[in-house]
């Protein structure tokens, strides 16, 4: 028996609008059934189901994000003349996602791994997206072995698990992998919450100011919260209750209102001292050191809302680093320009076409362009007039903006397949992470970490990414292969 109509609640119809007489019984012949073919509502409800997931993320496919406002703290116009940095209390609304890189959206929230730190600011001349990570280097130099890399990180196609083997084997060769593996096996690797972490634009990117001048620039967004970690121990335990700790946590947060912030600061460094500094300033595995070029106040942005709906403005959000604004650019940094085409295409692949329509990723200024039909194309004419579908036209379309031009960089070189290991100091700035900055008890907890993430794996594969820890400092190599040893004798003793 139907309950009559409740006419103080919205009236439930078909997406076609129809209203809807009952949404608890199919229609069938008789009681028993069978079901007839014309209950097309059932047949919607089925086919709306299928179609409920879209592809994860083929990296940092588990996420957590939150609305926030960015504002500006400090004057940094002579660099930039990007409108969201226009005066010291400008404010800009923005989003941020935080994630895992390997994990499938299932995970484990705590899990190690490098964190995921985009950001999105929804500029007054469009959005300009910050894709970093909470690490300032990456494992790699070369955008041709981002896929070789990944594929260390995700399962084993005939095991199906993750392999120890895979990741040493590849790190091993690549000893430009070892400064981002030292952080990832130092605390920072398995922040407690996503706002205990620091985020970092990690590329060289590009400043340039009203004057035509252009400046490399290195983002970085300083918790307010402090670091926090945890140890591979407290965080077995932590997943042996909960696998959505870091949702908990951020979601729980801004809802008691208990708003995270960060700093934003920039390294910003003049345009010819590119060619001066003892390491390649766009190599995305080295840092700029801090005394060469201090950190510059920039703003502070607090996270203060929580989406309405997860799948809509988190799952669906698309940040890529090709959405960049004037005043901010790109720089040599080939990793950084491989990501421009990267992001974007996956957007195509995983949201369709139109993705930049979404609520989510869509501009809050006003957008104008030619593109035109396509699937689920549901905004009509982006060009105010009907007649203006091409471009030049003489129906009021919209026409190019010259003042909003980059000024042009001079690049030179030879065509070729430049070999990207040789002649590079890859051991200096992991060793001063090593031997300066971190203490004896966060050292001997890197050892443990890496003995851990080591276990399981081919021994030869081991031995020769040791001889880079080696390199990086003798004290290293030989805190790893105590810690290893420490390890076989807990497992022998447990055994017995
Ligand atoms: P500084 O002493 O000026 O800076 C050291 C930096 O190390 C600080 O930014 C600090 O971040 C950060 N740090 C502390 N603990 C860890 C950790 N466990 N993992 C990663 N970073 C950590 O020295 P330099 O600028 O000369 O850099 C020395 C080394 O520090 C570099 O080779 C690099 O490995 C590392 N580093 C450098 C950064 C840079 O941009 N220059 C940024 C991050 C790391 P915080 O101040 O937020 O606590
Ligand atoms: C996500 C490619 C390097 C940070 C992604 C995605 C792709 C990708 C395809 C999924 C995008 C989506 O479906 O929305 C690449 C390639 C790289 C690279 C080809 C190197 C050539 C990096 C680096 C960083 C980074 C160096 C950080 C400095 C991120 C983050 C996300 C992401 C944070 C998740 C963004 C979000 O929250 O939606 N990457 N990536 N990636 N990548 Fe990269």
């Amino acid at each position: 028996m139907s309950q009559p109509y409740d006419s103080t609640r919205p009236r439930m119809t078909t997406t076609a609008g129809a209203p809807i007489a009952s949404n608890q019984n199919s229609e069938t012949a008789g009681p028993r059934g069978p079901l007839l073919m014309q209950d097309y509502q059932l047949l919607e409800k089925l086919a709306h189901q299928n179609r409920e997931r879209i592809p994860e993320r083929v990296v940092h496919a588990k996420g957590w994000g939150a609305f926030g406002t960015f504002t500006v703290t400090n004057d940094i116009t002579q660099y930039s003349c990007a409108s969201i940095f226009a005066q010291v209390g400008k404010t800009t609304e923005m989003l941020a996602r935080f994630s895992t890189v390997a994990g499938e959206q299932g995970a484990a929230d705590h899990e190690r791994d490098v964190r995921g730190f985009a950001l999105k600011f929804y500029t007054d001349e469009g959005n300009w997206d910050v894709v970093g990570n909470n690490t300032p280097v990456f494992f790699v130099r070369d955008p041709l072995k981002f896929p070789d890399f990944i594929h260390t990180q995700k399962r084993h196609p005939r095991t199906n698990l993750r392999s120890a083997t895979a990741m040493w084997d590849f790190w091993g060769q690549q000893p430009e992998s070892l400064h981002q593996v030292t952080i990832l096996m130092s605390d920072r690797g398995l922040p407690q919450d996503p706002t205990f972490m620091n985020g970092y634009g990690s590329h060289t990117y590009s400043f340039w100011n009203k004057d035509g001048e252009r400046f490399w620039v290195k983002f970085h967004f300083k918790t307010q919260q402090g670091h926090r970690f945890y140890t591979n121990g407290e965080a077995a335990e932590i997943i042996g209750h909960t696998r959505e700790g870091y949702q908990e946590a951020l979601f729980g947060k801004i809802e008691r209102g208990e708003h995270p912030r960060w700093k934003m600061f920039v390294q910003v460094m003049p345009e010819l001292d590119a060619e001066k500094t003892p390491y390649d300033p766009f190599d995305l595995t080295k840092v700029w050191p801090h005394g060469d070029y201090p950190l510059i106040e920039v703003g502070e942005f607090a996270l203060n809302r929580n989406a309405d709906n997860y799948f809509a403005q988190i799952e669906q959000a698309a940040f890529s680093p090709s959405n960049k604004v004037r005043g901010i650019g790109y720089s040599p940094d080939k990793m950084l320009q491989a990501r421009v085409f990267s992001y974007a295409d996956a957007h195509r692949y995983r949201l369709g076409t139109h993705y930049e329509h979404l609520p989510v990723n869509a501009a809050k200024c006003p957008v104008h362009h030619y593109h035109k039909d396509g699937q689920m194309n549901f905004f009509g004419h982006q060009t105010g007039t009907a007649d203006a579908y091409y471009e030049p036209n003489s129906f009021g379309g919209p026409v190019e903006d010259p003042s909003f031009a980059e000024p042009p960089l001079k690049i030179s070189g030879l065509a070729g397949r430049h070999p990207h290991q040789q002649q590079i100091d890859d051991y200096a700035q992991p060793r001063a992470l090593h031997d300066i900055v971190l203490t004896a008890e966060e050292r001997a907890r890197l050892y443990r970490n890496i003995a851990a993430a080591m276990e399981g794996a081919d021994e030869a594969v081991l031995e020769r990414a040791l001889v880079h820890f080696d390199r990086i400092s003798p004290a290293y190599g030989a805190g790893i292969r105590a810690a290893r040893a420490e390890m076989s004798q807990r497992h022998v003793e447990a055994a017995e």
